[in-house]
């Protein structure tokens, strides 16, 4: 039978037709002013909704009383208001696996850009600066062989290990929950990366990646405190959730502590407001969160979310469920 399938963020069109073909659908960005009547008009009849970067939260699902399952285009459900899916046993998919190497290929660049100040660099050139051979005042410092502290630990933390230890000789240190155990779940990582307390990570990685889902417990973890145990010109950068950070606190250690750096994907706000003194900082890269932004793989994180709809509005188990009751 066809269902009324609401779609809040723009998929591509071979996607749409697939839901075409067996539903009803709305489509309607809430982001875009003249589009918000009509999609809060389709959530009092809408059973799925399907989207990315836009909170859904307790308002809103009271406004959608017949909904039974959301597919999230992103792998991240912080946008999501998990304790009310859960106690209306509102099914919440989302788009694991399929985005991992190519956030890693991200949080790699900005590694490597803020390490040897790519983009600072770049823009010398492109500006017309590059009128003498460069100085000690411009050089970089090496990425092989330094120290590499992950935050997290999941499929892309490892990914980012991955390409640390094998591809550049770090040897890597992670904070996790729980120690994972290499030798069975990522055996060319064993013996390459070791589960490390979080003090000990900042204070003796040269590199801090924090690759965080947002949560209660990461919310804000890396604060005053955990900055100023942080190697003298180590560099930091995030590539999972803006809000595990606290800018304030960032901002400091760039100004007044010895941080030499920082590559920020993700911010608390996005887009980031015009008055962040993090847009311009210099000692800043700043990306509009490209960690997933590449076409082949936005694709097949939208294909994954449709076949997740498509299979829960039919009554079948969808592969990728994100567990709501452990929120
Ligand atoms: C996600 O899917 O949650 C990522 O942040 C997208 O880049």
């Amino acid at each position: 039978m066809r269902k009324h399938v609401l779609v809040f963020r723009e998929l591509p069109p071979d996607q749409l037709a697939r839901l075409q073909a067996q539903h009803e659908v709305t489509v309607a960005n809430p982001r875009i002013p003249a589009q918000l009547p009509a999609f809060r008009a389709a959530l009092a009849t809408a059973e799925g909704l399907i989207g990315a970067s836009y909170p859904v939260d307790e308002a809103l699902l009271a406004a959608a009383p017949r909904l039974r399952v959301i597919s999230s285009v992103s792998v991240g459900v912080d946008n999501y208001a998990l304790p009310a899916l859960a106690a209306r046993g509102i099914l919440l998919c989302h788009t694991p696996g399929v985005l991992d190497e190519t956030v890693a290929d991200t949080v790699f660049a900005l590694l490597m850009a803020t390490n040897r100040r790519i983009v600072e660099l770049a823009t010398l050139v492109r500006d017309g600066g590059w009128t003498k051979n460069i100085g000690e005042e411009m050089f970089g410092v090496d990425v092989h062989g330094k120290t590499l502290g992950l935050l997290g630990f999941g499929r892309i933390g490892q990914a980012i290990a991955r390409r640390a230890a094998l591809g550049f000789g770090m040897p890597v240190l992670y904070h996790a929950r729980r120690p994972v155990d290499l030798a069975v779940q990522a055996p060319e990582l064993h013996g390459r990366a070791r589960h490390t307390p979080l003090d000990a990570l900042l204070a003796r990685a040269d590199i801090v990646v924090a690759m965080l889902p947002l949560s209660g417990e990461t919310r804000g973890l890396m604060g005053a405190r955990e900055f100023a145990l942080m190697k003298a010109g180590a560099i930091f950068v995030n590539g999972g959730r803006g809000a595990t950070v606290q800018e304030d606190a960032l901002l400091q250690a760039l100004d007044h502590g010895t941080l030499r750096a920082a590559g920020l994907d993700v911010f608390a706000t996005e887009p980031l407001p015009m008055d962040s003194p993090l847009r311009r900082h210099p000692k800043v890269t700043a990306l509009p969160h490209i960690g997933s932004a590449t076409f082949e793989t936005r694709h097949a994180m939208a294909e994954l979310a449709t076949t997740s709809l498509l299979q829960a509005l039919a009554g079948e188990r969808p592969a990728a469920v994100f567990d709501t009751s452990t929120s």
